[in-house]
């Protein structure tokens, strides 16, 4: 099994593959369920040298599309797994697929099969109908149609850009992506492999202090909104709000927290922490791409 590969005793595999190539294997299976700004999946190879040895309890605050979570549950298989986001639209999703799997596929599925035989022109005019109602119709729906509609909506929309918009009703009013799906619009499997990893997993919607309250052995993985980025997913996460951030990971023994470093602002905050500094690009519209450097503050044991 993958997870024995990637599994920190077994030398012998590990000897046997570079590590970067475990983790192709690792990403390619297991993947987030849809594209989230912020989303660590491609950063994940630099944290690799500094996490914990074991881990037994997990917490995820600022869960987003969950890559860490994703590696932690092949890698570590822990007892306990806590993910929560403030974003109560996309943690329906995950407890749809935790709770009621059938229901949420069949869901989607109906929207897929609508989609799929379309024109673009005509995918772009069902995208747009279907923004509309998950905006205005949603009282209408139960919790998993809500779900799997914002899921058929992020899986097709413009690159994982999560944007709120008056014109649908502060709700989600990201635009169409590229809609050149050819036979599908989302890989079953990787919906199997989240609906069996969530199932010893809780799922919290709450502010992330409203969560951390956890065993002292805890892994605590920390990925906030980065600063001053127009990206806020609808919640700013002020400069005061890092620092408190900071604040309580400085007092655990397990922890990792990442952001965004062009300005060099970490440096002048107080704590005991390690910190690593690593190159990334990252995307701005539909082609650009610009440098960045991101700042990983670390603690483990
Ligand atoms: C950079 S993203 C996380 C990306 C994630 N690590 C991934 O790999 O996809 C930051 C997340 O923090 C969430 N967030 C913002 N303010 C929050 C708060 N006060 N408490 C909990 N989550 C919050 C946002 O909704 C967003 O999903």
């Amino acid at each position: 099994m993958l997870g024995d590969i990637l599994h920190p005793v077994t030398e012998t595999p590990r000897n046997l593959f570079p590590v970067e190539f475990l983790y192709f294997i690792h990403n390619y299976m297991n993947k987030p369920l849809f594209m989230w700004a912020g989303g660590k999946t491609k950063m994940i190879k630099h944290y690799l040298p500094h996490m914990p040895s074991e881990v037994k309890s997990y917490c995820e605050p600022f869960f987003g599309g969950g890559a860490m979570f994703i590696h932690v549950m092949t890698k570590y298989n822990p007892d306990r797994a806590v993910i929560n986001d403030i974003n109560q639209d996309i943690m329906r999703i995950y407890r749809a697929i935790k709770t009621d799997y059938k229901n949420f596929i069949t869901f989607v599925d109906a929207l897929e099969s609508k989609y799929l035989p379309l024109s673009k022109p005509d995918r772009k005019k069902m995208y747009y109908e279907t923004r509309y109602m998950h905006a205005w119709h949603y009282g209408h729906w139960c919790n998993t149609q809500e779900a799997a509609t914002l899921y058929f909506l992020l899986k097709t929309g413009f690159n994982g850009v999560y944007q709120l918009n008056h014109n649908t009703n502060g709700r989600y009013g990201t635009p169409a992506g590229l809609l050149n799906q050819k036979d599908k619009v989302y890989d079953r499997n990787v919906l199997q492999w989240w609906n069996n990893v969530l199932q010893q997993t809780e799922i919290c919607s709450r502010d992330w202090k409203d969560v951390v309250d956890m065993e002292d052995d805890t892994f605590y993985f920390c990925d906030p909104p980065y600063r001053q980025s127009f990206a806020n997913y609808g919640h700013s996460f002020t400069d005061d709000m890092c620092k408190e951030l900071i604040q309580f990971c400085d007092s655990k023994s397990n922890v990792m927290l990442c952001n965004r470093d062009d300005d060099e602002w970490f440096a002048d905050q107080h704590h005991t922490m390690n910190t690593t500094n690593f190159d990334a690009n990252y995307t701005v519209g539909r082609k650009g791409k610009k440098e960045a450097k991101e700042i990983l503050l670390w603690k483990t044991a």
